[in-house]
């Protein structure tokens, strides 16, 4: 049976992938599309969303807008990795896909209310529309099967040399995330890494020979041009599907128990996830944290639901 899941996001090129990836696989069922402030302002990342879900042909799952701020800090958006529109690369058509009017977090609990099963969320941007669902309605812990989330690192940063761009954005909303108790899974930079785009994706991506295909080829040739720029990267890595692909086959995505705390006071290090695969610290274990990826199962299934999706989407933008 298809996992009942919704995405709560911040497209972002990498959230682009992730929505179609778990739109187009038959393992999961896609509930809904949230949006939140992150990559770029909300107003951008909903209207990115809505256009991914246009060209994509995503037109049954509602879309709602969620938090254009961080709960206690300002937002820092990153223009520097997903321009100025927060997709730039591709020319998109004017999006026929609309937002429904509920606030993300409203849609989100109607939709753990009445579902007839737990429902996993699966956040890949700041986790502020989640954090804000646990305070308002507490009682929707017991609703959502897991959370399974892109966000932190065991590691390295990547947007601070301590912190990972989604929890450094709201650290105070991933603290409340990971302090739930709701179970966790952390996909962090250190599995997402492994999910590198190479000229050989791109080239698969292109061979589907359809419009959607062609719009993710340049979604990840310019989402390449800024991580080769910034980090040097010879080809970037694609976050936000690896927290989908989890859900969608628990094999593809290798995890350990640990302790997952975000670090909200350190001069250098706010935002960091401190994880504990040891028991050294002694903190109780609170999250699943992903090491490994299945890299070549990976992007088969990520092409395949592109190819699914690009079989039946409308003709896509012009070429750019
Ligand atoms: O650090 C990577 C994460 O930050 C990804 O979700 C990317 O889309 C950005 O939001
Ligand atoms: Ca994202």
């Amino acid at each position: 049976m298809p996992v009942p899941i919704i995405i709560d996001c911040d497209p972002g090129h990498d959230d682009a992938l992730a929505i179609m990836l778990a739109a187009g696989d038959p393992a999961v069922d896609l509930l809904a599309v949230t949006t939140v402030a992150g990559n770029q302002t909300l107003e951008k990342t909903t209207l990115n969303a809505r256009r991914v879900c246009t060209v994509a042909g995503i037109t049954d799952v509602p879309l709602a807008a969620g938090c254009d701020r961080p709960l206690v800090q300002p937002l820092a958006v990153a223009d520097d990795v997903h321009g100025v529109s927060g997709l730039d690369g591709p020319l998109f058509p004017a999006p026929t896909v609309d937002v429904v009017p509920e606030h993300a977090v409203d849609l989100v609990h109607r939709i753990l209310s009445g579902h007839p099963e737990p429902v996993t969320l699966v956040p890949t941007a700041p986790l502020t529309n989640i954090a804000l669902l646990l305070t308002r309605y507490p009682q929707d812990a017991s609703r959502i099967r897991e959370i399974v989330l892109m966000g932190g690192s065991t590691e390295r940063g990547n947007r601070t040399p301590a912190a990972e761009f989604n929890v450094l954005t709201d650290p105070e909303a991933a603290d409340i995330v990971f302090r739930s108790g709701v179970p966790v899974t952390m996909c962090g930079l250190n599995v997402t890494h492994q999910a590198l785009a190479t000229p050989e994706v791109v080239a698969r991506f292109e061979a589907l020979g359809t419009p959607l295909g062609r719009t993710c080829a340049q979604l990840v040739t310019f989402f390449g041009s800024t991580y080769r720029t910034l980090w040097g990267f010879p080809s970037p890595p694609l976050h936000d599907p690896v927290a989908v692909a989890r859900v969608l086959d628990p094999g593809l995505v290798h995890c350990v128990e640990g302790n997952v705390t975000v670090e909200l006071h350190g001069r250098y290090t706010r935002g960091a996830t401190v994880v504990d695969l040891h028991g050294s610290t002694g903190r109780p274990v609170n999250a699943r944290v992903a090491v490994g990826l299945e890299a070549g199962p990976f992007w088969d299934r990520m092409v395949a639901a592109v190819a699914a999706l690009g079989a039946r989407a409308p003709s896509g933008p012009a070429a750019s």
